[in-house]
């Protein structure tokens, strides 16, 4: 049985275990809080993935930044290529070759055929080809806009990175993936799955086997599964952990719930909210300080809100997602490198 660990950090960054009624995968059996950042920062492959703006991209960055902490080097990978992970890591732009954004961590934009070149040459012996060239455009198209063969070529892609090495050492201890949003992202993680029901023996069924077996391997591969203190990127997570498990078969490490309101507003500083906002011994205060205090109730009483809704989504996940939820605060600070310290913070205080 997990344990739940008393929160001693003054942010109420707590971390909760839930165990599963009927363990679906290691992860769930064997994490417990103290070995939680392990268990993540051990495996080879980390795929974060969650509804639309839950925080996929801050969270991948910020665990990029603490396996960095730890020693690792890590390739962080954007599969939208919007740009928004390198800005969490600082930079500027990246781009479709490892770039280094910050010590001990590189960031890769999975954006047009440049990203998958290497891995198919190497692999399935397709000549490089530039974009230039009708066959060249053609792939591109293929590689870039057809579903399918895309999503293969992105879990390819991690796949070949995961196995490159350098004089016998891998040349990425750890790489953290920023997913695409969950229907998607499942897309992308069942591809192998789904082409080898098509594909029969020859190289290109062995090669997407080796990506299956990656993929579905606990000890190298696993998934985090993020959402906000809202019903629906809640239920989103919910469903998405059960789709990752049911459909791609991919184990879920744990489930962030972030920008979660963890502080919460003591009783007694809410009555004197309410004696400084309507008690008429606080009128000389307020004469004498100009100003209202009806700003300050109304505050007090939105971060009590926030705070129950918080603990209420919390614990829903919690009894719907059997993996230990971890819950991130919201941060204050400005989006970017700054935001991204701060959770890697967080997580950090959290799961140690
Ligand atoms: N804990 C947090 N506290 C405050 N702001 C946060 C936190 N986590 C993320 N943000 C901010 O929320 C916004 C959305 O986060 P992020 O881009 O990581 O989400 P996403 O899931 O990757 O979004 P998308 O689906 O658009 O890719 C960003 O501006 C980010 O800086
Ligand atoms: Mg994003």
């Amino acid at each position: 049985m997990l344990s739940r660990r008393p929160d001693t950090r003054p942010r109420c960054c707590k971390l909760s275990a839930v165990q599963s009624k009927t363990p679906r995968n290691a992860s769930s059996r064997v994490s417990k809080p103290a070995s939680l950042v392990d268990a993540l920062l051990r495996r080879r492959v980390v795929f974060v993935t969650g509804k639309g703006g839950t925080g996929k991209t801050t969270i991948t960055a910020a665990l990029a930044l603490l396996a960095a902490r730890a020693g690792k080097r890590v390739l962080a990978v954007d599969v939208e290529a919007r740009g928004d992970l390198a800005a969490a890591l600082g930079m500027r732009s990246a781009g479709p070759k490892p770039q280094v954004a910050q010590r001990n961590v590189s960031v890769i934009e999975l954006s047009n055929v440049e990203s998958f070149q290497e891995y198919l040459n190497i692999f399935f012996k397709i000549p490089r080809l530039t974009r230039s060239t009708p066959l060249g455009r053609i792939f591109d198209f293929i590689a870039t806009s057809v579903p399918g063969p895309r999503d293969m070529l992105v879990v390819g892609k991690i796949a070949y990175e995961e196995s490159r090495r350098d004089n016998g050492r891998p040349v990425w201890d750890l790489i953290v993936v920023d997913s695409a949003a969950s229907g998607h992202a499942i897309s992308h993680l069942a591809a192998p799955k789904a082409l080898l029901s098509l594909v029969h023996g020859g190289m290109i069924a062995g090669q997407v086997e080796r990506v299956e077996m990656l993929v579905r391997d606990d000890r190298r591969c696993t998934a985090v599964v993020c959402a906000l203190p809202e019903e629906l990127p809640v239920q989103e997570a919910i469903e998405l952990h059960d789709r990752l498990r049911a459909e791609a078969e991919v184990s879920v490490t744990a489930c962030v719930l972030n920008r979660a309101f963890t502080v919460s507003v003591p009783a007694a500083e809410k009555r004197l909210a309410e004696a400084l906002a309507g008690a008429t011994h606080a009128d000389a205060v307020r004469k004498r300080l100009g100003g209202s205090s009806q700003p300050l109730l109304e505050s007090s009483e939105l971060a009590s809100q926030l705070h129950q809704k918080s603990v209420a989504h919390a614990r829903v996940l919690r009894s719907n997602v059997p993996v230990p939820l971890v819950l991130v605060p919201l941060q204050t600070s400005r989006p970017g490198l700054a935001t991204t310290r701060l959770v890697a913070d967080d997580i950090g205080g959290a799961l140690q």
